[in-house]
């Protein structure tokens, strides 16, 4: 089929990068001869006819800007076939030939569905900070979360060597460790804890006690939010000052500034990178796959590989966070 009408939308969290990622689609389709068309609010936008025709000009000044001019929403109506199914008159009556979806595995599984009920060619964009996507190494938005990141601590390391202070400082990244472990190496984090390990409180008292003998006189400790060991920030911090009373401890939850801000070059660059491609996939006739990075190069990965796989922690990082940490 020949791809005259293309839909992009974003859908999920928002990311920084993602408006980089629409001017990316918008102006690769101007350049193919393709027509664009912007859906607002993700698949609630779908489902309402919410979408206006977009050309270049409608994303100028846009790559430097975080959140999504197309807003995004997490949908329970898309979830429905009733809900589909109102999604697939907007496309029929615009006469949309394909669809590009700028979000994280539950927009691509959305996506997919969509694909397989009304037989519309589907290409995702992964597009979160969390980085928990199978098929790339690089999620839109992940960089520029860990430079926020980074960024925070930096300025909470200052109270924390002038008190002689241990800081729990929790980052997000719902089930997954990429942006605490990413970002504890960055900062120099004593101590990380992710989903993808549980080094159980004994063994974090321990390492605590270690770092006070070794001659530290102030601790980082980066929680990811959905840390293993079954206690939230709070909890932890509280754990350790009832067994090591001898440390002043304090929480500081970085929270949605995460999201925002303006995204850094790689995501500006992956984004324009991801958008072009997407465009061009849909004419070589791919279609039902994300687009990612693996090596430096854009590939594909079939949507229900990205869905299914399971982006895994690099363990090296694991080791050299422990032996920097000394
Ligand atoms: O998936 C991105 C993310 O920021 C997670 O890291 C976090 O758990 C979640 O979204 C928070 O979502 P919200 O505040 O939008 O409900």
């Amino acid at each position: 089929m020949k791809i005259k009408k293309i839909a992009v939308l974003t859908s999920g969290g928002d990311a920084p990068g993602m408006n980089a990622a629409i001017r990316a689609v918008v102006r690769a389709c101007t350049y193919y001869e393709i027509a664009c068309y912007g859906v607002f609010r993700g698949f609630e936008g779908l489902i309402d006819g919410d979408v206006k025709e977009m050309g270049p000009r409608d994303v100028k000044y846009i790559i430097s800007k975080g959140g999504t001019i197309l807003k995004s929403a997490r949908s329970d109506e898309f979830m429905t076939a009733e809900g589909r199914k109102k999604a697939y008159e907007t496309i029929k009556s615009h006469q949309i030939d394909a669809l590009i979806i700028i979000g994280g595995d539950g927009s691509f599984t959305g996506g997919m569905i969509f694909s397989k009920e009304f037989n519309i060619p589907v290409i995702g964009i992964p597009g979160t900070i969390d980085n928990d996507i199978y098929g790339t190494s690089h999620t839109v938005g992940y960089d520029t979360a860990l430079n926020t990141v980074i960024d925070a601590v930096d300025k909470i390391r200052d109270t924390a060597t002038s008190h002689k202070r241990i800081f729990f400082v929790e980052v997000m990244g719902r089930d997954a460790g990429f942006i605490a472990l990413n970002s504890g190496i960055g900062a120099g984090a004593e101590e990380i804890l992710i989903p993808e390990e549980n080094i159980g409180l004994p063994k974090l008292l321990e390492k605590l006690k270690r770092s006070k003998s070794s001659g530290k006189s102030s601790c980082i400790v980066i929680v990811a939010e959905g840390e293993k060991s079954g206690r939230n920030v709070y909890e932890l911090s509280d754990y350790v000052e009832e067994h090591l009373p001898e440390y002043d401890v304090r929480v500081s939850v970085i929270g949605h500034i995460q999201r925002g801000g303006s995204p850094s070059c790689f995501d500006r660059v992956l984004a324009s990178r991801s958008g072009v491609a997407a465009v061009e996939a849909l004419l070589k006739g791919e279609e039902n796959v994300m687009i990612g990075l693996q090596n430096d190069l854009m590939a594909y990965t079939p949507l229900e590989k990205a869905v299914k796989g399971e982006a895994k922690i690099d363990d090296e990082l694991i080791r050299i966070s422990d032996i920097l940490s000394i």
